[in-house]
């Protein structure tokens, strides 16, 4: 469960450029639950999500998954809690190190010992297997270097590295973004398996609206650093593309002429 109160971030503050990213954002996820999340560009959407992974410290309220507070934890000091997912394919991983190498690092967030043994054995034959259920062939690459795939492969091995820690909590801000659309319907299956398989209480961001809308169980809108939609069950189900788009022109006081960008 993630549960974010009364939470507010000022960048900048003092400073001409001072800027109120969040402004009292309230909001609970259950367990298992798969939120995605929705607003235009600086509408606070990475805060939210770097306020839960720990990069982002708010200068109010509280910040709590499952039963811990973390409101004012390191990002180390949480990371077995929360996994992330990036935009840039190049983010999540480590290029030069090999599949397996960054796939032991992965298993191994949270904790504090070295990289040798937790590649022996039986280790090395789950990496594999999991590995393999992706079905891009990349178990015969283990020990290739992580900047040698593609950026979809990348994404891939990002989602599995995202589950090895046993962490309950899934960040994904746009990670799907830099993807060709093909490439990209099938990381989005993928997170769709994983987060099911594993009933991981999961936060999505993008700028997809057909995205936002058959993927996960609720969809909340954020503009100006405030939750302006909330909708789940037969209100998000009757809820067209086109009514999001409606809402996004509202918030925006303006009138889009690239409302095709916003379908996707
Ligand atoms: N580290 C920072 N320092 C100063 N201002 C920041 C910082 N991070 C974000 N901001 C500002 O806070 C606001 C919210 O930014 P945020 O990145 O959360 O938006 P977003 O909804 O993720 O947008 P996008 O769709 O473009 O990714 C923006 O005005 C942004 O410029
Ligand atoms: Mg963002």
């Amino acid at each position: 469960m993630i549960s974010v109160k009364d939470i507010k971030v000022v960048f900048g503050r003092g400073t001409p450029l001072q800027k109120q990213a969040l402004n009292g954002v309230n909001l609970t996820i259950e367990q298992g639950s798969f939120v995605t999340v929705i607003g235009s560009n600086g509408a606070g959407k990475s805060t939210l999500l770097g306020v839960l992974a720990g990069d982002v410290i708010p200068s109010e309220g509280q910040v709590l998954i499952g039963k811990n507070e973390v409101t004012r934890k390191s990002t180390a000091a949480r990371a077995g809690l929360v996994a992330r997912v990036f935009q840039d394919p190049l983010t999540g991983s480590c290029g030069s190190l090999s599949i397996e190498e960054n796939l032991a690092l992965a298993a191994r967030r949270g904790e504090k010992r070295g990289l040798a043994p937790a590649l022996a054995g039986k280790r090395r034959d789950y990496f594999r297997e999991r590995i393999a259920e992706l079905n891009l062939g990349l178990e015969n690459r283990l020990k290739d270097r992580m900047d040698l795939l593609s950026g979809g492969q990348r994404q891939a091995v990002s989602l599995v590295m995202a589950t090895l820690a046993g962490s309950e909590v899934l960040l994904l801000d746009e990670h799907t973004a830099a993807l060709d659309p093909g490439m990209a319907e099938f990381v989005m299956n993928l997170t769709q398996k994983i987060v099911a398989e594993r009933k991981l209480t999961t936060m999505m961001v993008t700028h997809s609206m057909r995205q936002a809308l058959d993927y996960g169980h609720r969809t909340i809108m954020l503009h100006g650093g405030e939750i302006v939609l909330d909708v789940a069950g037969d209100n998000r189900k009757n809820l067209q593309v086109e009514d999001l788009i409606a809402m996004f022109r509202k918030m925006r006081g303006q009138t889009l002429d690239d409302d095709a960008l916003l379908i996707g």
